[in-house]
């Protein structure tokens, strides 16, 4: 297997485990163009990001930064837009410029064209050299889902349904959960120079071992993973816990 699996006891040694390696590329390439992801899952990462600038003063005033995806029809001003995510867990935290940072915009009039424009974007900050991902339920990356191509550039997405049900729970119901996203396409991620994907929790732990078992199929977006030359999957025990132990492999960090 080219993938690089490093076990987590648990979501906070999952998250700092992730935060030093962000850590350590910013150290090596202070301009470094970090691909950034939400969700619950990266809060404890950002949270390690925002302590150790606190802390011990990693600079991100040179660093650029592209996410993976946002809603349509949300705005910075949502409290549930992804703008308004990092906006508060991440880039207020930081000396990182607001304006090299960079999410979809969901409130864009001509959808497919800012699909383009962030295509372009991503080409001219000179590609991502680390991409961080979370996993859906369903093996989902970005909001890529099942049956995507692994040819696909940023798109618009219609969401699926147990997408919108797992993300109910920051709405107030399920019919405030946006009902199409952009998202960065698998092939827009597989160009990044290093991909780190993060699972927690019991809810992964199906995805976690389908990923694992190595099929690449456009069933389980995150099997295209294996495409790529450069992945380090840090999954913590529950999220690894339908692997069978013989097969969970685990490389020093
Ligand atoms: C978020 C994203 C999604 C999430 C995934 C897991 O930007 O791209 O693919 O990473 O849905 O979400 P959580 O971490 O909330 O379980």
């Amino acid at each position: 297997m080219a993938l690089k699996l490093l076990k987590a006891a648990d979501y906070a040694e999952m998250s700092r485990q992730a935060a030093d390696i962000i850590i350590k590329q910013v150290k090596e390439k202070p301009n470094a163009v970090l691909g950034l992801a939400t969700g619950s899952t990266m809060l404890g990462v950002y949270r390690e990001l925002a302590a150790d600038h606190r802390q011990h003063g990693t600079s991100y005033r040179l660093v650029r930064t592209v996410n993976l995806d946002e809603y349509v029809g949300l705005g910075p001003d949502h409290p549930n837009s992804y703008r308004h995510y990092m906006n508060e867990h991440l880039f207020s935290k930081l000396d990182i410029p607001l304006h090299e940072t960079h999410v979809p915009n969901g409130l864009a009039a001509d959808l497919d064209e800012e699909c383009r424009r962030y295509e372009r974007l991503i080409d001219e900050v000179g590609g991502i050299d680390l991409q961080l991902l979370g996993i859906g339920r369903n093996g989902h990356i970005g909001f890529n889902e099942p049956g995507t191509p692994f040819s696909s550039p940023t798109h618009v997405v219609e969401l699926a349904e147990s997408t919108r049900k797992a993300n109910a729970r920051f709405f107030g119901s399920l019919d405030d959960v946006p009902r199409r996203a952009i998202t960065m396409g698998i092939a827009t991620i597989l160009r990044s120079r290093r991909l780190v994907l993060l699972a927690s929790g019991r809810e992964k732990a199906e995805a976690m071992a389908r990923l694992l078992e190595g099929v690449v199929t456009p069933d389980l977006p995150a099997s295209a993973l294996h495409l790529h030359p450069d992945v380090t999957i840090i999954a913590d025990r529950e999220a690894l816990s339908l692997i069978p132990k013989e097969k969970r492999r685990v490389d020093a960090p």
